[in-house]
């Protein structure tokens, strides 16, 4: 195993090589077979995971992509990091790779330490506590959506342990056991697809339809106009609207609000974001109404927007109930206040209830993050790409607005989705791998060892597609600004 992966760390790429068109005659092939078995439609291309190396993958027909979207912001070290690859070689990982723990039964003796020096020593500010759950971001928010169900009941009993009609009416899904209670989210918010999760997911209709739903209250999430400095009156007036909207249902909602759920920047609904004064706010009108106050860090909790946790720059005095994450953790789950964990036992409970070998990944994932100082890294590239994607909008108005964002964690917005996923499928053809969001917006999602060098590249790639669509066809087109 040690050959294997010291040839791992070898290649390394500083450009991307296309030499078929993407997907190639061998992913087609791939897609092919495999669509005889499962649905394949999304698949952009297959990779050969061996040969990709840094941020760049190798795709089946041996192109050599730039990966700027990485693995919907999943990838945090980029591929085949030497870190993890020697790692990966050490005795201590082969039990967890050999076997998976039952955690809630018979954990690992590692365990308490890999908490500690883990997910405990990335924590939030105002944390001592963290669950883990199966590995997806909607099992972190499923999850912390019944913490802040049990919670809540548990404050309206007094503490008390629940009656013996709660208990006989629970098993018949019926109030008092099964209580109405609900979790407030915003318009174009995405908390995940499972079935309690959905209820809260409010960005696309394909997501949710066909599937029955808790009648759960959504809000307006706020339309900022850009750039900030520019707007920031008619910003605030915005705010102020959204946040009387959400003390309106806090107060008149005919199911009592449990939770208000929020991600720091809105991703799969369009990278949309407010100021710090409207999470603040939030997070006072939750506290005054006996609300958790849950922020949804899945997609940009672990550095992306320079930032350890997003929620960060919101500098609030009095830190969130629940902080749930995932993705590029590749553990996922949720830290808690004390008071959020329930009574009894097996109430927030499954089978693995996380893995211990992504938990000695994590480990990997934040030495390297602290060594190689990569939150700088992702601040310093960051700012430089953003400067250039507005620079771009500036040369390209009609076909790149609304640059915004933090750190790497960056978006543009397109006239509409048809010339937004033309231009992801051209970029992809020039070895280029970025993502879209929302209807019409373009997504950059790389992994944190992503430099200026990797701009660069990604910026000329850019503004090749861009000179090409002016001279074609969407130069008629032209991109609203909010
Ligand atoms: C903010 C946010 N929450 C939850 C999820 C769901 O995570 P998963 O797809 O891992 O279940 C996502 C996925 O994109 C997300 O972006």
């Amino acid at each position: 195993m040690k050959r294997a992966f010291s040839k791992l760390a070898f290649p390394k790429y500083t450009k991307p090589e296309v030499l078929t068109e993407i997907p190639g005659p061998k992913s087609r092939q791939l897609l092919k077979e495999m669509d005889l078995l499962q649905e394949t439609r999304t698949i952009n291309f297959f990779m050969n995971t061996a040969k990709s190396q840094g941020t760049y993958a190798v795709d089946a027909d041996g192109n050599v992509i730039l990966d700027v979207f990485g693995h919907i912001a999943s990838l945090p070290l980029g591929y085949n990091h030497p870190a993890m690859a020697e790692a990966a070689t050490k005795p201590e990982w082969l039990p967890f790779l050999l076997q998976r723990h039952a955690l809630g039964v018979q954990p690992p003796e590692e365990w308490p330490r890999e908490l500690r020096e883990t997910l405990m020593r990335v924590s939030p500010k105002g944390f001592s506590e963290v669950m883990t759950t199966c590995g997806c971001g909607s099992s972190a928010n499923e999850n912390a959506f019944k913490a802040a169900f049990i919670w809540k009941r548990k404050r309206e009993r007094h503490s008390a342990e629940p009656t013996r009609e709660e208990l006989l009416t629970c098993m018949r899904n019926e109030a008092p056991g099964s209580p109405q209670l609900s979790i407030l989210s915003f318009e174009k918010s995405f908390h995940g697809r499972m079935l309690g999760c959905l209820s809260a997911t409010r960005s696309k209709p394909i997501h949710k339809v066909d599937i029955p739903a808790f009648p759960w209250p959504v809000c307006r999430f706020p339309r900022l106009s850009y750039p900030l400095e520019e707007h920031q009156r008619e910003n605030r007036e915005e705010e102020d609207r959204c946040l009387t909207h959400v003390e309106d249902i806090v107060h008149s909602h005919p199911i009592p609000v449990a939770g208000i759920i929020v991600e720091p920047i809105m991703a799969e609904g369009g990278d949309h974001a407010a100021t710090p004064y409207f999470y603040q706010q939030l997070r006072r009108i939750a506290a005054n109404n006996g609300i958790a106050f849950i922020v949804d860090e899945v997609q940009t909790g672990c550095g992306a927007t320079g930032r350890f946790w997003a929620h960060d720059y919101w500098q609030l005095d009095n830190p969130p109930d629940i902080v749930t994450f995932a993705k590029k953790m590749q553990v996922s789950g949720f830290y808690l206040k004390g008071e959020f964990r329930p009574a009894q036992t097996y109430r927030i409970y499954n089978t693995w209830m996380g893995d211990p070998l992504r938990m000695l990944q994590l480990h990997v994932i934040t030495n390297v993050i602290e060594g190689e100082n990569l939150l700088r890294r992702v601040s310093d590239t960051g700012s430089f790409l953003k400067m250039e994607l507005e620079r771009i909008s500036q040369e390209y108005p009609f076909l790149v607005a609304n640059v915004r964002g933090k750190g790497t964690f960056l978006a543009f917005d397109t006239p509409d989705g048809e010339t937004r996923n033309q231009l992801l499928f051209e970029m992809r053809q020039k070895g280029v791998q970025i993502g879209g969001c929302g209807e019409n917006t373009v997504r950059l999602r790389p992994p944190l060892i992503f430099d200026q060098q990797d701009a660069n590249i990604l910026l000329e790639t850019l503004q090749t597609v861009l000179r090409k669509f002016k001279n074609h066809s969407v130069q008629h087109k032209s991109v609203p600004i909010k």
